[in-house]
């Protein structure tokens, strides 16, 4: 009878410059996404591995028994089983917290799946059934099963995941790290978010990416993001912090008129989000310091500059919090991707 294999997982959040919107297929995407893959906001997991017969799982969440929650992780595992089919003969126990709150439009799914992902990934390296040099890959791939933005989390400091014209050995399936191809002022990115609003996200990126599915602007939106991401990979090769800038806010502003000119039509953004963002244009004219924004699927901000920018702009940051414009501020910044202890 072999030991259990216990493991304990960290694994980050990412914040995408270059956005993933449609989807095609099983979980492929319309388009290539850069992100960063963050530090602090991340999913700490404990998994605890023993054969069995049949597949068995007790899942946690915040120490709690959480049925909804394990049904979900129950699906995803018998899915990630037809990669790795050790998990059909494995009785699993799973306890996950993480370590930002519910709704902050931080990707809790990025965080938590890329945890599952890369946690089953190293238990079958543990157990010979999976090479070390394929561990990337494979919780990459798996990560994308769960929520397709998940699949850059795996990667230090930054990533791309999804076919494109400029680097050969990209994937639809899988992404691949580009940290080492990085200018270095970007390694010392920091991500403040602002809190505008913490409610349930009102469009969930399920019907998000479904609404690009027949959207009028389809054909336009794949050229714009194609053509954006070459502009970002050469901002990003050259520490180019400006043409950064104007692509990391143009795929944010895309994003939202992409929900509102769809059908249905959403407008997730806030009278506080313009507000915020009119400001971070403001005191970037004044001063110009290194700072540009990017937003997710609803109306928080994420506020991004380098570690020489942060005396600054985080007094400019602590300004507008107490002008009432963001309930709170959670501090980030770019990390070095998934451990495992
Ligand atoms: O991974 P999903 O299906 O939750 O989609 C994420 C979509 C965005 O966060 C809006 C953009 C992105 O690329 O992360």
């Amino acid at each position: 009878m072999q030991a259990p294999i216990k493991l304990k997982v960290e694994s980050p959040s990412n914040i995408a410059i270059v956005k993933y919107w449609g989807k095609k297929g099983h979980q492929l995407p319309m388009n290539a996404s850069m992100s960063f893959t963050l530090s602090e906001s991340k999913t700490i997991m404990e998994m605890e591995y023993t054969y069995s017969p049949t597949f068995s799982l007790e899942f946690y969440f915040d120490n709690e028994m959480n049925l909804k929650f394990q049904n979900k992780i129950e699906k995803k595992l018998l899915e990630f089983s037809e990669h790795l089919p050790f998990i059909k003969n494995a009785k699993l126990v799973i306890s996950s917290k993480n370590t930002f709150p519910h709704s902050t439009g931080i990707a809790s799914s990025a965080s938590a799946m890329s945890a599952l992902a890369f946690g089953i990934s190293k238990i079958a390296v543990q157990l010979n059934l999976l090479a070390e040099d394929q561990l990337q890959v494979m919780s990459s791939n798996l990560a994308r099963l769960g929520s397709g933005s998940a699949s850059r989390s795996i990667f230090p400091f930054a990533s791309i995941w999804g076919e494109n014209k400029y680097i050969a050995e990209a994937s639809n399936e899988y992404a691949i790290g580009i940290g080492e191809t990085i200018h270095p002022v970007f390694k010392t990115l920091q991500d403040a978010i602002l809190i505008v609003d913490d409610k349930e996200k009102a469009v969930s990126s399920t019907v998000g990416h479904e609404l690009m599915n027949g959207h009028p602007h389809r054909e336009s939106r794949l050229n714009f993001a194609e053509n954006n991401l070459k502009l970002l990979l050469d901002a990003l090769r050259n520490g180019d912090f400006e043409q950064f800038s104007k692509v990391a806010e143009h795929e944010a502003l895309d994003l939202h008129s992409m929900m509102m000119t769809s059908t249905p039509s959403f407008i997730l953004l806030s009278p506080e989000s313009l507000a915020i963002i009119s400001k971070i244009r403001e005191f970037r004219a004044l001063t110009n310091e290194l700072i540009t924004f990017t937003i997710d699927a609803g109306p928080n901000i994420h506020v991004l500059y380098p570690a020489e920018s942060k005396v600054k702009v985080e007094l400019f940051l602590e300004n507008l919090y107490n002008a009432g414009l963001c309930k709170r501020i959670i501090k980030d910044k770019v990390g070095s991707g998934p451990k495992a202890f």
